[in-house]
């Protein structure tokens, strides 16, 4: 045999066939997975929920709120699996091991996380108060950081997929004004705390891969919620811009973001990691006024 000159490890030959094998469906299934969201009580979290839900997937979702959306109430119990809401701060470590140390007791294990809780304050640099910028931070990038880590913990633990070899993946919820500053708004610390989230994924992607944890993000562009549309039924300049400034001329719906999540939780994406999905309507590369 001849001498393997990189001295690397030989490993078993793959196989070749082995995409016959599993079909679109059952890679893209959750059955009998738990993926915990946090700010999975309201907007796009809740959304994320449903995702996980129509594909099998248990739900452990934390967030701040006291009353979570009506539509909580439908996922609770249209689906025939195991969804339980967990009443906790992303910003305050201490609670949120306290959470994370629940659940595992309550599910057993966690195989997804999407972290989708946020807050978008608006407020002229010049104007800011390092109270609220701190609090900004707090939430969207170290309340993402602990939930990531807290998650990453457990999943080292578990007993890897058979077929993938994965031990769990990992959703970071960035933004597009990770990428470009958001007109008609001045959200100067939103745009810097998503941008850190972008790049956690990334750094979190490569650090991980040794323990067969996926880190991927998802950065929307305007997506229509009952917030965003409150917003712009205040600030009728901002539908405008929302619903024309993307090449493709609307608003995203969250039902665009659903198969995305999904994609990344399951083994559809065993070999996609470090990455960001820009689901914008174009906005990322170019505005059109
Ligand atoms: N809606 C959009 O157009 C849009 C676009 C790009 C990115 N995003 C991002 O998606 C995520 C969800 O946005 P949304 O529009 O659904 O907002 P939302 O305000 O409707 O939902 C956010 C949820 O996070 C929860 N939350 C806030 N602070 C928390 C904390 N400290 N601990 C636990 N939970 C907390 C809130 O209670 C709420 O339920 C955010 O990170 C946001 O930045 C939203």
């Amino acid at each position: 045999m001849a001498a393997n000159p990189a001295q690397t490890e030989v490993k078993k030959r793959p196989d070749v066939d082995g995409f016959l094998h599993q079909s679109v469906q059952d890679l893209l299934s959750l059955k009998g997975r738990t993926v915990v969201i946090t700010g999975g009580a309201r907007g796009l979290g809740l959304a994320f929920g449903f995702a996980v839900a129509e594909s099998g997937g248990n739900i452990a979702i934390i967030d701040f709120l006291e009353t979570p959306h009506e539509h909580y109430y439908k996922l609770e119990k249209d689906f025939g699996v195991k969804v339980k809401l967990y009443k906790s701060d992303v910003t305050n470590y201490k609670v949120l091991k306290a959470t994370f140390d629940q659940i595992i007791l309550d599910f057993g294990r966690i195989d997804g996380l999407v972290t989708a809780a946020g807050i978008c304050p608006d407020e002229p640099f010049l104007e800011r108060d390092p109270e609220s910028v701190a609090r900004c931070f707090h939430v969207n990038t170290l309340g993402t950081y602990y939930s990531a880590q807290l998650a990453a913990i457990q999943m080292d633990k578990q007993e890897p997929n058979e077929r993938t070899g994965g031990k769990g993946s990992i959703v970071l919820i960035a933004s597009v004004a990770a990428y470009v500053a958001s007109k008609g708004q001045t959200t100067s610390d939103y745009c810097s705390s998503k941008g850190a989230v972008v790049a956690l994924a990334k750094a979190l992607g490569v650090e991980l891969a040794s323990k067969k944890i996926r880190v991927n993000s998802i950065s929307p562009g305007y997506m229509v919620t009952d917030m965003t549309l409150d917003l712009c039924d205040r600030m009728p300049w901002l539908a405008d811009i929302m619903n024309n400034e993307p090449p493709m001329r609307r608003m995203g719906d969250r039902t665009d973001l659903k198969v995305p999540v999904v994609y990344l939780l399951s083994d559809a994406s065993a070999y996609h990691t470090s990455d960001d999905l820009l689901i914008t309507g174009g906005i990322h590369a170019g505005r059109l006024m």
